[in-house]
């Protein structure tokens, strides 16, 4: 029995270490986990996340935007995640295809229709059983960011917020078109308190599946 499980969230949501925390206690149980991250994952992925993230590609147009994270997508599917669930090891995802929707479909403005098409062959079919979307509203996010950097936002920073804040309605958004498969999990509190909302969750998906030891 396999267990594909995706993280998402905004910037700042905390939902990487949530994973992280998350791989150590399956870990502790015994349990074979794979974690992977995206855009990257795999050596093709992680020079795809280099142009992605590359500050000096200004000129990036989001159509290109979009190939790019589904060309590093396609690669991390066939070459590492489909070969790890068929051997029965849960795979642990930090972001899949419902960033780019939120991401490119709905903040940059492809509108995730389009960006379901560009996606469609890249992920071949596979889509995770359960998807913990760590959420933190927009003046939460704000609150860290400007806690983590000490001071309040240039212009700048002000016209990246605009698009965090797509990004948010992007990600309240999403549970609504995925239900079932995207489960809320408020980021709001504490570590230890979301790390219990996905503990508890996650159990249920292992005894579903029979995993639980
Ligand atoms: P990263 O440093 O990994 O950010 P985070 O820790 O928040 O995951 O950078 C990944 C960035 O790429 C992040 O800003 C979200 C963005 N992204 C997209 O725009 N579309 C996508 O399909 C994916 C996977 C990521």
């Amino acid at each position: 029995m396999s267990l594909f499980i995706s993280f998402e969230g905004p910037d700042g949501s905390g939902k990487s270490l949530q994973m992280d925390l998350l791989v150590k206690d399956l870990t502790a149980k015994g349990l074979d986990v794979l974690a992977l991250r995206e855009p990257g994952g795999t050596a093709i992925g992680e020079d795809i996340r280099s142009v992605l993230l590359d500050p000096a590609h200004k000129e990036m147009d989001p159509v290109t935007e979009a190939y790019l994270y589904a060309a590093s997508r396609a690669q991390l599917v066939r070459q590492r995640i489909r070969p790890a669930l068929e051997k029965g090891t849960i795979v642990l995802l930090d972001r899949f295809i419902d960033s780019s929707l939120v991401y490119q479909g709905i903040a940059r403005g492809l509108g995730t229709d389009t960006v379901e098409k560009i996606n469609r062959y890249a992920v071949d079919g596979l889509m995770p059983d359960a998807t913990f979307l760590v959420y933190i509203d927009y003046e939460e996010g704000l609150r860290r960011k400007k806690h983590q950097e000490g001071h309040s936002l240039d212009r700048l920073e002000q016209e990246k917020d605009r698009f965090y804040r797509k990004v948010n309605e992007g990600y309240r958004s999403l549970k609504d078109l995925s239900p079932g498969r995207v489960r809320l999990i408020d980021g709001a509190g504490s570590i230890d308190q979301v790390h219990s909302l996905i503990w508890s969750q996650m159990q249920d998906l292992l005894s579903q599946k029979g995993l639980l030891p």
